[in-house]
């Protein structure tokens, strides 16, 4: 069987092998994927391994995601501006090929599943880690009127700024109206979300955390109760980067919308 895997740590409660078999499913085929959890400093001797084995893809997340762009041979545009790599995929010709499909799959979801246009569009950005970094490309290809970058520590958001040429604000600085407003800041496992005045809610089409699930809830419910007209966690965007890197592997797009709605049921 062609075999895939996701490489992470801790990587135990990654979604991604069952979204995979669900679009080998709708394929037709089999595959393998499995989850790997690579020890810190293990990373690049797992991947060569899994390669050397067999194996046609991998997915790549948090801690590796930028050691996995060091480790690739050749880059897509969007690793190359992103800086970070979550699809591996092994060439024929032996050598690794990075990409990165977050961006895709943050775009796709907001898209053709909220079914809400990015063109045109004001957005707000909250956090300037390494999720917030890899989605900033592909969101500015599809021709927003403003991105806006806010993060509790200000220099790094600046620094994406600079580097992205979109405009950074201080977090308790933000005013005015936002059509889309996408949480990337970590807190909401810990039940925090970004100091942000409610009011830039008021006319949001659209507040989105790229997070999934319990994690999303506190800044999803804040964004509803300041006026967010629709609120979305990330699982759409899970699945969507998912059917990106399997459209990269395999050259079959899978519809991710019953998949999103297969996994909501699991
Ligand atoms: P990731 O790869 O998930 O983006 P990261 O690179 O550690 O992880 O970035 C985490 C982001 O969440 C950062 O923007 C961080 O803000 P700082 O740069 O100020 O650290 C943000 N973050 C984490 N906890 C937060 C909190 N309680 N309030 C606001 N921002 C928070």
């Amino acid at each position: 069987l062609p075999r895939y895997a996701v490489f992470g740590n801790p990587v135990a409660h990654s979604k991604s092998p069952q979204i995979h078999q669900q679009f080998a499913l709708q394929e037709g085929v089999d595959i393998e994927y499995e989850r790997i959890c690579a020890d810190i400093g293990g990373f690049a001797q797992a991947v060569s391994t899994f390669f050397e084995t067999g194996g046609c893809g991998a997915n790549v997340t948090v801690p590796f995601k930028q050691e996995a762009f060091h480790l690739a041979d050749e880059h897509s545009e969007r690793a190359l501006a992103a800086g970070a790599v979550n699809t591996l995929i092994f060439l024929k010709n032996g050598k690794l090929r990075g990409d990165n499909t977050d961006g895709i799959g943050l775009a796709n979801d907001i898209t053709q599943v909220k079914n809400i246009a990015i063109e045109g569009k004001t957005i707000l950005l909250l956090g300037a880690g390494g999720a917030v970094r890899g989605v900033i490309p592909v969101l500015k290809e599809h021709r927003p009127a403003r991105i806006v970058i806010a993060n509790r520590t200000r220099a790094k958001a600046e620094e994406l700024a600079q580097l992205f040429g979109i405009e950074a604000v201080p977090m308790a600085d933000v005013n005015g109206g936002f059509d889309i407003i996408i949480n990337g800041t970590s807190g909401g496992l810990n039940g925090q979300i970004p100091d942000i005045p409610p009011d830039i809610f008021q006319n949001c089409a659209l507040a989105y955390d790229m997070v999934y699930g319990c994690a999303a809830k506190p800044f999803l419910d804040f964004a509803r109760q300041s006026g967010a007209k629709k609120t979305a966690d990330g699982l759409g965007m899970l699945v969507g980067q998912a059917a990106a890197s399997y459209a990269l592997w395999r050259g079959f797009t899978p519809d991710i919308r019953p998949v999103i709605e297969y996994m909501k049921a699991l």
